[in-house]
């Protein structure tokens, strides 16, 4: 059985105050208990987040990470410190760090090989197309490219461990990020499948049936049982919907199957 999984990406909008609000209003909503719930602060309210949701089940992740456990990075977190922190996830490659921060195939991989040997932190690679691809019709193409990519040097047992997948991998077409312009389900199941098909082949199907690949990409509480009734899709990465306690509530129980 996949994991069901809702993640909140907060980017760079949540300071302690607000989440503090979110966390009251948070914990008064009747949540799922089939889903699990991920919540991604900055790095530097990552403590304060953990804070807040003592006592609850809830996992918290970081946005991204340095792949080197120490050294001369200015401005850099590492693998270690994060594991440090006992976080439980960790996002790797979002457009926004390949766009703006120059993220590349090859840094993503480091990243995830260094996640993986150096902590227990699930990462949650984000692979996706852009619009210009998107209109010529190479969304397969570059998707499975970034996945070929983002998992060289891997073996199954390094990313595949009594019965679970150690990654999870998002979907997130850049056009549907932040644009309020969602993928139908049947484009985000397409390219989930097409995700599905490049981890069979590059490993098998038992990994293939037992990763969860999760839609991203204007997720909100009226599109999400929609996009949760496809096969291939096991949950969501939600930006803007996962600042407000209400919405993301209502995102949690819509992804129940
Ligand atoms: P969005 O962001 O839900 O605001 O479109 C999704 C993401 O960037 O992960």
């Amino acid at each position: 059985m996949r994991k069901i999984i809702a993640a909140g990406n907060w980017k760079m909008s949540m300071t302690s105050e607000k989440i503090n609000k979110f966390s009251e209003e948070f914990k008064k909503q009747k949540l799922s208990d089939k889903v699990e719930i991920v919540l991604c602060p900055s790095f530097v309210y990552l403590t304060a987040t953990q804070e807040a949701f003592k006592g609850s089940d809830f996992k918290i992740g970081a946005q991204n990470a340095h792949y080197e456990l120490e050294g001369a990075y200015t401005g850099e977190v590492s693998v270690s410190m994060l594991e440090e922190l006992n976080m439980d996830y960790c996002i790797i490659g979002h457009s926004e760090r390949r766009q703006y921060f120059n993220e590349t195939d090859e840094t993503v991989n480091f990243k995830i090989k260094s996640l993986l040997a150096n902590s227990k932190i699930i990462p949650i690679l984000c692979v996706g197309e852009s619009l210009d691809e998107r209109e010529e019709n190479k969304q397969s193409d570059v998707v499975t490219m970034q996945i070929t990519r983002a998992f060289s040097d891997l073996n199954k047992s390094d990313i595949y461990a009594d019965g679970e997948s150690k990654v999870v991998i998002a979907y997130e077409p850049i056009w549907a990020i932040g644009t309020g312009k969602t993928a139908t389900s049947d484009q985000a199941d397409e390219m989930c499948g097409v995700i599905r098909k490049t981890i069979a082949r590059l490993y098998d199907e038992e990994i293939a049936n037992e990763i969860s690949i999760l839609y991203g990409g204007s997720v909100n509480p009226a599109n999400i049982r929609e996009l949760m009734s496809k096969d291939n899709i096991d949950g969501s990465l939600v930006g803007g919907a996962s600042l407000d306690a209400g919405k993301f509530a209502q995102i949690v129980n819509g992804s129940e199957r």
